[in-house]
């Protein structure tokens, strides 16, 4: 399937995002999400199957979230809050409770459709898929992570920027703000700056800085012993797995940047881990870390969207916006796969290495 409506499309699309976290949802429960640009309806019937459709009732366009799931003898059904009319999980319309019997006949409500998103559940999260032909099957698998399947979420949290997704994925994957943005004691500041050297190689749809030994200047990752690799990688639209691994033990942070619409993006942080040396660690503190550095960058990346709205140039620099000149190619590159065909271009080609100061 191709591109069809490149024209002044934001989003990249025929990929999975990021939903919402499964654990949000009970069976027979939904809550509505804005992600691209959509009111999206996610819901989980009471057999525990995740669903997505659109929150804008077909009818008269109220919201269906303000209404209720109805458990019945055919499944669970969605009742839009207005006039009662009833959507499967698969968008079909069910009933339309004000027509009489005669006029029944004369309406065949299976035409009727509520628009749905195709969703897979893995690792805890509800994945969307937004492909550019909102008709289309999924083309690609859901997302995979270097973790088993059925990894549980061991903590979540999120932030809303208010920047489209380009600034915020730019800002996962720029080394050199760190120790000014994040600028405390205990993690980094300008003084314990030096200098750093990570090779990178491509991956499918991304790229990875290749698993190395952390940074001797991260108090944190002293905590987890000798042996520990890093690895992070950046797949398209907006995945940032990172895996600190030490045999068989791993603590992997999963952020997940999604765009909610052109001026809001919000990005998802996700815990999971088997390390044991972790699960001493209170959650209350490994939040709070989570909330101090996601606050920091939510300000930057606010305070930039202000003077990214003055339409300035922009510079990037050898070698520490290396990867975000690479984000913007994997960008671009994914639209003219998509538009024309052809195969899709990763600027990432072998290993290579960068050095920064950091
Ligand atoms: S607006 Fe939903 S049933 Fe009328
Ligand atoms: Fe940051």
């Amino acid at each position: 399937m191709t591109k069809s409506n490149a024209k002044n499309d934001p989003f990249l699309r025929d990929l999975w995002y990021f939903g919402i976290v499964g654990s949000e949802i009970k069976p027979g429960q939904m809550v509505q999400k804005e992600r691209l640009g959509e009111l999206v309806l996610f819901g989980r019937t009471h057999d525990g199957e995740a669903f997505a459709m659109t929150d804008i009732c077909p009818h008269r366009a109220i919201l269906l979230s303000g209404g209720e799931m109805v458990k019945t003898e055919t499944g669970t059904q969605v009742q839009c809050p207005y006039h009662g009319w009833r959507f499967h999980p698969d968008g079909q319309c069910a009933n339309i409770p004000s027509l009489t019997a005669d006029q029944s006949e004369g309406v065949d409500i299976t035409k009727i459709k509520a628009k749905i998103f195709p969703v897979h559940e893995s690792y805890g999260v509800i994945w969307i898929w937004f492909g550019y032909d909102s008709e289309a099957e999924p083309c690609l698998d859901p997302p995979v992570l270097d973790i088993p399947a059925d990894s549980k979420v061991r903590m979540h949290d999120e932030g809303d920027f208010n920047c489209d997704m380009d600034a915020a994925v730019i800002s996962l994957m720029d080394p050199a703000h760190i120790p000014y943005i994040h600028n405390q004691s205990w993690w980094r500041t300008p003084k314990t700056m030096h200098e750093k050297q990570k090779t990178f190689g491509p991956i499918e749809r991304g790229f990875s800085m290749l698993p190395h030994k952390p940074s001797s200047n991260s108090f944190i990752y002293k905590l987890f012993g000798t042996g520990i690799t890093t690895e992070i990688q950046l797949e398209l639209p907006g995945l940032r797995p990172e895996y600190m691994k030490a045999g068989d033990k791993h603590v992997t942070t999963v952020t997940i940047v999604t765009p909610v619409n052109e001026s809001k993006t919000i990005i998802s942080i996700i815990l999971y881990w088997n390390h044991p040396v972790v699960s001493f660690v209170p959650k209350w503190l490994i939040r709070q870390a989570v909330h101090i550095f996601m606050g920091q960058d939510s300000t930057a990346v606010d305070a930039q969207a202000i003077g990214m709205s003055y339409d300035p140039p922009q510079m990037f620099i050898h070698d520490s916006d290396i990867p975000a000149k690479w984000y913007l190619a994997l960008r671009r590159n994914w639209e003219t796969h998509r538009a024309t065909g052809e195969p899709f271009v990763n600027p990432v080609k072998e290993p290579v290495t960068l050095r920064w100061r950091s």
